[in-house]
């Protein structure tokens, strides 16, 4: 609830796990109004962790944090140190009544852990941080897109919408408490704003907006959650290089497409042998005979390409990634729509966001279209790199929760022990 104003103050920690890694990170947030002091470890999350047991996870989780709090903190004894509020960045569709629980409705981004869907993660997560006596006191479990918008209002008023375009997709905007019917039993002040995150990776899962391909049809059959995240399995990092490998492996069964004839192409058989970065490096290449996007081939998958093929390969690249970007700019459009914004800046963060080639360019244009700016007028919604959403973004609404329960706020939060 509400934005930051600056002069929040204290130490944090704060907890990601988003998709591919999982970072932990202390943050000061210092006298000097907006700054802050940040120290961070990232982990990789183990492949079969993501589909893995309940237990395991957050066994994982706690040895992390553990080995983290060990490095930076030298004491003998964690039980000397006095509880840190964390704010867990917890990028799945969860359910929350307060501030510092979530009930995960599904996993999403191919994660399949049993024994989660339907509980409510707070305290399975504080059991594994109970079990190893951490100094840890769990006061927000929040939303990337959520972190994102947070974190960026923080340093720029003029930031209404924080989205991430990664492995997965979604955004966050604030709605005023009074427009949301299903928490009126609060008694909120109607003009105050909460952060709505959309969880709109799952728009169309009924099918009846967007046209689907065959290929898109695969990737969600195959999936682990089939029915789910329609929209993400269109535009997310996750999918774009699975769409590229299933449309190359189809046009080479098809035999009278002649693509690829007498190669062996079992490693392009693999599913998700292809990530995003492959697309980027091929939508990168520099050179008019494709001679980068030929080693790619030779390199990674053992196949030989010709230049109709090479000219092929590229175009259907710049096809999903256009796609990718234009869908995501929609989404952000239909924020702006939805709560009559003319102007603003939008807090971007993500893979795809950051690191894939022309894909801010190809968003700007579509948001242009849709919001039907007059020719030569500047962009009057302009996606920006956002500020670090699950880190600082989650240590500041852990700030702004405990400020709550401390001016004896106490709507929307669980646990209160030791605040006041
Ligand atoms: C999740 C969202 C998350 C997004 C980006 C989606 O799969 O459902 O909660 O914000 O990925 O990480």
């Amino acid at each position: 609830m509400g934005y930051p104003d600056g002069n929040e103050t204290g130490t944090y920690l704060s907890l990601d796990m988003g998709g591919t890694n999982l970072r932990v990170c202390e943050i000061v947030l210092l006298e000097e109004k907006g700054e802050f002091d940040i120290i961070q470890s990232k982990y990789r999350m183990p492949e079969e962790l993501k589909t893995g047991e309940s237990e395991e996870l957050w066994e994982y989780i706690a040895d992390c944090i553990q080995q983290f709090i060990e490095y930076h903190h030298e004491v003998e004894n964690l039980e000397q140190l006095d509880k840190i509020p964390l704010g867990f960045t917890f990028s799945f569709p969860a359910t929350q009544t307060y501030i510092d629980n979530g009930i995960l409705q599904r996993w999403t981004k191919g994660f399949d852990i049993s024994g989660v869907e339907g509980k409510d993660v707070a305290p399975l997560f504080e059991a594994a941080i109970a079990k190893r006596k951490l100094p840890i006191r769990l006061s927000a479990l929040i939303n990337d897109t959520t972190g994102t918008l947070i974190a960026s209002a923080y340093t720029d008023d003029t930031m209404k919408i924080g989205c991430i375009f990664g492995t997965g997709c979604n955004a966050a905007y604030m709605e005023n408490c009074g427009s949301i019917p299903k928490i009126a039993d609060y008694n909120l002040p109607p003009e105050m704003p909460i952060a709505i995150n959309c969880e709109y990776g799952a728009f169309d899962n009924e099918h009846v907006v967007l046209p689907r391909t065959s290929y898109d049809v695969i990737v969600d059959e195959d999936s682990p959650r089939p029915g789910q995240q329609a929209f993400e399995k269109m535009i997310a990092g996750l999918y774009l290089g699975e769409l590229f490998r299933l449309v190359l492996v189809d046009l080479h069964d098809n035999k009278s497409c002649n693509v690829f004839q007498g190669q062996d192409i079992s490693k392009l058989r693999k599913a998700y042998t292809l990530d995003s970065s492959f697309l980027s490096l091929i939508e990168e290449d520099p050179f008019e005979n494709l001679s980068d996007t030929s080693n790619l081939f030779k390199n990674e998958l053992g196949i030989i390409t010709n230049k109709p093929e090479l000219e092929l390969c590229r175009r259907l690249a710049e096809l999903i990634g256009t796609r990718a970007a234009r869908l995501s700019a929609c989404g952000v459009a239909a924020i702006c729509k939805k709560k009559d914004i003319k102007s603003c800046h939008v807090g971007a963060d993500g893979s795809v966001f950051n690191k894939y080639p022309h894909f801010k360019a190809r968003g700007a244009v579509a948001l242009r279209e849709i919001l039907d700016w007059k020719q030569g007028e500047k962009d009057l919604v302009s996606i920006l790199a956002a500020e670090d959403g699950s880190g600082v973004g989650a240590a500041l609404i852990a700030a702004l929760t405990i400020k709550r329960v401390k001016e004896g706020n106490l709507a929307g939060i669980r646990n209160t022990e030791g605040i006041i």
